[in-house]
């Protein structure tokens, strides 16, 4: 199936100041050099955010971690789980089409999508609110066939049950997931064969379906504000989740050699913010010289290296010659503080110049 940007995009893309902070401390999860392994989770934030991946919002998301936006794209068109176009205000709803599901009834499903949804998959229902598709095995063969509905299963379903649960989302509730033929999880049809004694769990349900019920966020977008899925490694030291998930503050490089400070002036040195000096700035590439691509710069993708130019920085040799006052000063200026020491952007600048 090709998988291809939408015709109609929106001009821009912009995180949420929730999803901001989320995804910015979602960065500091991963080494140095290597943020762009947050690329999945933050482009499931911003499809999160808008219901789907518009090409403003891939393009943000490449930015953010320093990636040329071809990379980005090709993570967005791989994987299944990114819709490339709107979806359905309420629901997407994805029907496995798989052997199982296929010999159990998927094709009946399928049906009542067209019915009750839209013709094509992919298309919008006429009120707006479901979308659907036909997709790969989702892994819940024994209970086939199946949906996924937001973030949950739907199985051991018939055409007219599936049409119910599209009813009751339609008209704002949200049924329980898991299997709807009364069977508590994967076990045989026909009635237990072994570990005869076993209890049902509460109501019944099993423990992921008695989940999503408690979590009640079947068809429910994250939205920024679950403080639980805060960046828990960045707890204070008291415990608390910080609420803003503050990224991690890039510490200033000890230097190695501090300027020798009057003989009188013994305390240990607080740990003060570096004081900010201008580096060497230039109005356009040194004469007789091409710009240097500073996009070899692991963590400088386009965006940052057209922000960079704009701030006279046109040569590796001039980043090299960074120390932690002159990246104080580049730091406060830029979007995204702390990817100069995260990227190391100094000693990787350094290697360039060929030094
Ligand atoms: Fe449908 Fe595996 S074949 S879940």
């Amino acid at each position: 199936m090709l998988r291809r940007l939408y015709h109609d995009q929106p001009e821009s893309f912009a995180f949420t100041p929730a999803n901001q902070a989320w995804a910015e401390a979602q960065i500091t999860k991963y080494p140095e050099g290597r943020a762009q392994s947050a690329v999945i989770p933050l482009l499931w934030r911003a499809q999160e955010q808008e219901g789907w991946l518009s090409k403003p919002a891939i393009e943000a998301v490449a930015d953010m971690l320093g990636m040329q936006y071809i990379r980005a794209l090709e993570v967005a068109t791989f994987y299944f789980m990114f819709q490339l176009q709107p979806v359905g205000s309420v629901a997407h709803v994805q029907v496995c089409g798989t052997t199982s599901c296929m010999i159990c009834g998927a094709e009946d499903l399928i049906a009542v999508c067209k019915d009750k949804i839209a013709a094509n998959a992919h298309d919008l229902s006429s009120d707006g609110k479901f979308s659907w598709e036909e997709v790969e095995c989702l892994g819940a063969c024994a209970n086939a066939p199946m949906v996924q509905i937001g973030k949950d299963y739907y199985e051991d379903l018939t055409a007219e049950k599936f049409a119910w649960i599209l009813d009751e989302l339609a008209a704002g509730r949200v049924p329980t997931p898991g299997p709807q033929n009364g069977r508590y999880a994967s076990e045989p049809l026909s009635g237990l064969t072994s570990l005869k004694d076993h209890e049902a769990g509460r109501d019944g349900l099993n423990a992921s379906a008695r989940l999503a019920a408690d979590i009640g966020d079947t068809v429910k977008r994250i939205d920024g504000t679950e403080v639980p899925l805060l960046a828990p490694w960045g707890k204070q030291s008291g415990g608390e989740d910080t609420p803003a998930a503050a990224p991690a503050k890039p510490k200033a490089k000890a230097k190695p050699a501090a300027k020798a400070k009057p003989a009188a002036a013994p305390a240990p040195a607080p740990a003060a913010e570096v004081e900010e000096a201008e580096p060497e700035l230039l109005s356009a590439p040194r004469e007789g010289r091409e710009a240097d691509d500073l996009k070899k710069i692991s963590g400088v993708g386009p965006k940052l290296e057209e922000l960079l130019n704009s701030m006279g920085f046109w040569h590796f040799d001039q980043i090299a010659a960074w120390g932690p006052s002159e990246i104080a000063w580049v730091d406060a200026r830029l979007k995204f503080k702390g990817r100069i020491e995260r990227d190391n952007w100094v000693a990787q600048a350094t290697e360039l110049t060929g030094n």
